[in-house]
């Protein structure tokens, strides 16, 4: 099987491609490398996949390139993980969103019918629900009420897949990740930078004066989850006359902002200089995943907590940023 993986550079591509990296599949990767955040970190990752993958530096939305791409290479699965990511970012930069997310999506749709590509796994996000506050999130709730354009984005991915699925039979599984963390992982995010932040001794700005829960959810239970999915995906069921399923993929066991801050702390030994500030428009409140869709077809169960994982994001992180433990 020829497994193509978009997004091979950012961190949940390049963890998944050495997840994957076997003698069972022909792994090929695609990104554009963008300078989202540190171009350095992509570089480093797509080293450490050398020998493992067939690298190529395309655009998505470059529908030209990517057709290119698809009639030399034909892949049978693509994954999916291409994207502008972030809440705060599409504040102000709403149309790398519209170009990276749906158009370049829709290119990469396009591809599978032309190219006779019959499967696809993408990613969705936890985003989708919007302002949930109490209950957990089932992949049934309501999906129409996205509080920025990241959201929007992805909820727009996940029609854009179902539709494909009627006009031509393309089998999609959409992956609503619930806030990924782990080594290797994206600068722009809050435990990376409260990591970095305290380590400099400059100040960690806390919105909602730490009143935020989000189901942190370790890199390597993300994999795992994909890997098995990759292995049933002959396999799985749609409902009747639909060819596209959605899953919540989360830790099933939010966190309080302030726990995740009082953890980097006491990891690092340092106390935190602490902004409290409001909410920032587009913030979703809580995010909590219920995940007995994914269980009961891979029997999903996350195995890390975040007393395990955090210290071994900041392991990696003192070893990649040669800083030396106190
Ligand atoms: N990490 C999380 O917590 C999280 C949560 C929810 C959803 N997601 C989704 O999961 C996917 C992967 O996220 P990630 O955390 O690895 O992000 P990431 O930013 O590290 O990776 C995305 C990669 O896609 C590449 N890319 C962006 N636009 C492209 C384009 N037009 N053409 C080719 N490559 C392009 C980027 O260069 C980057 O390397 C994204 O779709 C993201 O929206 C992630």
């Amino acid at each position: 099987m020829k497994i193509l993986i978009t997004g091979v550079a950012g961190f949940i591509g390049f963890h998944l491609a050495n997840k994957l990296f076997s003698k069972n599949f022909e792994l090929l990767g695609i990104d554009n490398i963008n300078s989202y955040y540190d171009l350095d970190l992509k570089k480093s990752r797509l080293k450490n996949l050398k020998h493992k993958i067939s690298f190529y530096h395309i655009d998505i939305v470059n529908k030209n390139a990517l057709k290119k791409f698809f009639q030399e290479h034909k892949p049978n699965l693509i994954i999916h993980l291409a994207a502008q990511a972030g809440v705060r970012y599409s504040i102000n930069n709403p149309e790398q969103y519209i170009s990276n997310n749906i158009v370049g999506f829709f290119n990469v749709l396009q591809c599978c019918k032309e190219f006779n590509c019959k499967k696809i796994i993408y990613a969705s996000s936890s985003s989708v629900y919007g302002k949930k506050l109490k209950h957990k999130s089932k992949e049934i709730d309501d999906v129409n009420k996205p509080l920025n354009l990241y959201a929007s984005s992805k909820v727009s991915n996940e029609l854009m897949a179902h539709s494909f699925g009627q006009l031509i039979g393309l089998k999609s599984i959409g992956l609503r990740f619930f806030t990924v963390y782990g080594p290797w992982g994206r600068p722009d995010m809050s435990y990376y930078i409260f990591t970095k932040n305290i380590l400099e001794g400059k100040k960690i700005n806390v919105f909602g004066h730490g009143e935020m829960w989000r189901d942190f959810t370790y890199i390597d239970d993300i994999v795992n989850a994909i890997q098995k999915i990759v292995k049933v995906s002959d396999n799985i069921m749609f409902p009747k006359g639909t060819y596209s399923r959605i899953f919540n993929i989360g830790n099933n066991k939010p966190e309080k902002l302030m726990t995740l801050v009082n953890l980097i702390q006491k990891t690092l030994n340092i106390k935190a200089k602490i902004n409290y500030l409001d909410y920032q428009i587009g913030d979703t409140i809580r995010t909590s995943a219920n995940i007995n869709e994914l269980r009961s077809m891979i029997n999903f169960v996350p195995k890390t907590t975040l007393n395990f994982g955090i210290p071994k994001f900041i392991d990696w992180y003192r070893n990649y940023h040669k800083i030396n433990s106190l």
